[in-house]
């Protein structure tokens, strides 16, 4: 008996040592220890013993049975600590690898040309104002010296809503605006982006379209500080050779007022398809403030002097992404949008 108990032992300390897994393990025990276990058997068959050999063969038994729970335990330990090693190993996850790829949007060109323009005059010490776009008569025309029933209200195919409410044709109205409401009648420096509307569609004009309208009053401004304005301007947004040209025109609300062209920046001014071989573009509307507009809003015209410009933020943008039907700036299509970020990089 001594001879099966120490074969038992030399087994399954064999057995428990080549053990891969905790279940192998678990099984091990079951074999040994359990209840129908070789060693369990073993101490069950004791009956057939002399009394004398009893304590003998148990307590060898028990001493087996104590020195394998031992091993088993430190076999559990040791092949737990294994297999969560190995699963930390699958499961590792490396951090510094690049991640899938995720779309994103990307600025509407309006936007990136708005932002531009903000930035560079915030720079140079203007406000950035807002106004409605539902408008009145008197702040879209007749503060801006033009009266019912002058030629001038032709230039523009307005939306009248009700014979005084209009959705404004112009960012000019704006100029109304910040003068009448400076109470103290302090100089002003304001840039003002926001939309605009007009009674037209085709490939140039949108019946919807975005305006940015400057306007400077103090005192001593003369038409070299919006020439001055002009230039900086242009040139930061369209390339710093661009030449502006000053073409005298007429607007109700500047005194003498101006077109302003910049050299064509697709040829350089040569003559190409984009300036109809002109080597000019027309850009901007501007002049200095007509001394009934100053009055009409406030401001003393002997003390006080001022310049304004206006233009469409649609044709800058198109100009700059060399965008050919206005339209597109307006329908959202991914596959439009989704290119400036390229373009400005
Ligand atoms: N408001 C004019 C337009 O929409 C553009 C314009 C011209 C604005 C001259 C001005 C200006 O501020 O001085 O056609």
């Amino acid at each position: 008996m001594k001879e099966q108990i120490e074969q038992i032992k030399l087994a399954s300390i064999e057995e428990v040592k080549n053990a891969k897994e905790v279940k192998e393990l678990n099984d091990l025990k079951v074999k040994y220890l359990g209840k129908k276990g070789e060693l369990t058997l073993l101490l069950r068959g004791m009956g057939a013993l002399s009394p004398e050999e009893r304590p003998i063969i148990g307590g060898l038994v028990n001493s087996v049975r104590d020195e394998l729970n031992q091993l088993f335990e430190a076999k559990e330990k040791e092949l737990q600590k294994k297999e969560l090693a190995e699963k930390l190993e699958a499961e590792k996850i490396d951090v510094t690898l690049p991640s899938n790829k995720t779309k994103t949007g990307s600025k509407h060109p309006l936007n990136r040309v708005i932002e531009e323009i903000e930035d560079l005059f915030v720079s140079m010490g203007y406000d950035v104002v807002e106004g409605p776009e539902l408008e009145t008569d008197e702040y879209c025309f007749e503060r801006l010296n033009l009266p019912k029933g002058h030629p001038a209200r032709d230039m523009q195919d307005s939306f009248y809503i009700t014979p005084e409410y209009l959705l404004r044709t112009q960012t000019s109205a704006v100029q109304a605006r910040v003068m009448m409401a400076n109470e103290e009648k302090t100089p002003i420096r304001v840039i003002v982006p926001g939309k605009t509307y007009r009674r037209e569609d085709d490939a140039t004009h949108s019946h919807q379209f975005n305006q940015v309208e400057g306007l400077v009053v103090d005192k001593n401004i003369t038409l070299a500080h919006l020439k001055g304005t002009l230039e900086v301007f242009m040139r930061k947004l369209l390339g710093e050779n661009t030449e502006l040209r000053f073409r005298p025109s007429y607007f109700p609300f500047t005194e003498p007022s101006y077109e302003v062209d910049v050299s064509c920046f697709k040829c350089g001014g040569k003559g190409c398809n984009l300036c109809k071989q002109t080597g000019w573009i027309e850009l901007l509307g501007a002049g200095m403030v007509h001394p009934n507009v100053l009055k009409m809003n406030g401001y003393d015209p002997k003390v006080y002097t001022g310049f304004a410009f206006g233009t469409g933020l649609d044709r800058l943008a198109m100009f700059k992404y060399g965008i050919t039907d206005m339209r597109y700036l307006y329908r959202n299509d991914v596959r439009f949008l989704s290119q400036f970020d390229e373009m400005d990089r």
